[in-house]
């Protein structure tokens, strides 16, 4: 059978990757595919690059709409990022009949309704492990390793660059800011950090894992995002010495009213085994009413392990180009016709339990003023620490982990607290789940 032809749409560090694995790996991934997956065009503004490192081996062109409309190419994989050019390319490919590969997480949560309806239209695939947790199957595992499954929750370490600067300071005992320039040194985080360490790419991420795991639309604009710029070391320490670790998660909840799609920084306890993922890693748990538990753990970035991600959807669209459309898996996991509208619960309807942090004034009642006040909102007390004041001072800091209740029963407490005239500046809130 002639080789299926694929365009690449940019050749940088995850292109590349590519390009390197699909070559050096191509007799086995050919015994795998049925036939030979070959790069047949790249498009790159740095051409003269893009040629050093393809070495004559495929054409190389500065307009990726060449790409897209040529008659020889079946897929197309985008590798820009961005919702802007990248979406143009994407809609253009799908209705040009070609089959889609893409890396792109901003894209899919953003506008993934309208790309996969086209496609569907169309009768292409789009496909996209490569959008979560980099070289991390986790995609295939919701979309079809756990089929059988009611899928009840997902919470993942879904941004490495995040979860590296967490580790370091729980590590190092380091603030955040210190750690970040650190990680940007180092190259572990980008000049522009902002979307990772306000949680936006691991909400992008957490948004496509909803999709699949209860059949929903993507619906970026609906999820809760909080970043890790507000932690503070010591809260890393406390939480540490009450037996908790805190990592950024991406959690997605089935529950009675709704589903939870929330993004903020988590205490989870120190003896589960996603707390104990450090440094860049990435790791997804899903629950499932069958399966139980489940742990997925690698690497969510670098040129390889996303090449891995990508190949890995080359080898799926070549295996089923020539079924029939409707005998595929939907892209989504569920039937486009079986999709439900299942709201997305805003925050202040969420229930977890909470890590609380507030600086007090060392004297008689002021304890009792604030446990007074947890229990008048219905807010049970699950743990305390409280520190002996420093020398010389008057404050210390007080830390409360409460049992489940709702945001907007927290939200009230809290502001009944900071008024107390013993309480110091305003209350640290920190979300905490036992994932159990
Ligand atoms: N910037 C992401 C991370 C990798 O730090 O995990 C790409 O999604």
């Amino acid at each position: 059978m002639k080789p299926i032809k694929v365009g690449l749409l940019g050749i940088g560090t995850v292109g590349s990757g590519t390009f390197n694995v699909l070559k050096r790996n191509q007799e086995e991934i050919m015994r795998r595919a049925g036939r030979a997956i070959q790069i047949a065009m790249v498009a790159d503004l740095n051409t003269e690059r893009a040629r050093e490192l393809t070495k004559g081996e495929c054409e190389v062109v500065a307009d990726a709409n060449l790409v897209v409309s040529h008659p020889d190419i079946d897929i197309v994989i985008e590798l820009i990022g961005g919702y802007g050019i990248a979406k143009d390319l994407v809609m253009k490919a799908i209705a040009n009949g070609k089959h889609v590969v893409t890396a792109n997480k901003a894209l899919l949560a953003t506008h993934g309704t309208e790309i996969f309806q086209a496609a569907q239209a169309k009768g292409v695939m789009v496909a996209f492990e490569a959008s979560v947790a980099g070289g991390v199957p986790i995609i295939k595992a919701l979309r079809e390793g756990l089929t059988a499954n009611r899928i009840e929750w997902i919470a993942g370490i879904i941004n490495g660059t995040t979860n590296f600067i967490l580790s370091e300071m729980r590590d190092k005992g380091l603030d955040f800011d210190v750690v970040l320039k650190e990680a940007q040194r180092l190259g572990y985080a980008e000049a522009d950090p902002t979307f990772d360490i306000e949680g936006i790419d691991a909400a992008h991420k957490a948004t496509i894992m909803s999709a699949i795991a209860f059949g929903i639309p993507v619906q970026f604009d609906k999820a809760y995002v909080e970043g890790i710029t507000k932690l503070q070391a010591s809260d890393i320490r406390y939480a540490e010495q009450l037996g908790y670790r805190i990592k950024l998660l991406g959690i997605s909840k089935r529950t009675p009213k709704g589903i939870e799609l929330r993004v903020h920084p988590t205490l989870i306890p120190a003896k589960r085994l996603i707390a104990n993922v450090e440094g860049a890693m990435n790791a997804v748990v899903v629950q499932g009413d069958a399966v139980g538990p489940t742990l997925y753990y690698g690497k969510g970035a670098g040129s390889e392990p996303t090449a891995s991600a990508v190949i890995a959807d080359l080898v799926d669209i070549t295996r089923l180009a020539t079924a029939d459309p409707e005998h595929r898996v939907p892209h989504l996991a569920f039937q486009p016709d079986a999709m439900t509208d299942i709201p997305i619960l805003p925050m202040s309807e969420v229930t977890t339990s909470y890590y609380l942090r507030m600086r007090v004034a060392d004297q008689p009642g002021v304890l009792a003023d604030v446990t007074r006040i947890l229990a008048d909102s219905t807010i049970s007390i699950d743990a305390m620490l409280q520190k002996e004041p420093s020398e010389g001072e008057q404050q210390t800091d007080i830390i409360i982990l409460t049992h489940q209740t709702q945001e907007k029963n927290v939200i009230a407490a809290i502001g009944k607290i900071e008024a107390l005239s013993t309480v110091a500046g305003q209350v640290t809130k920190i979300r905490l789940e036992h994932l159990n």
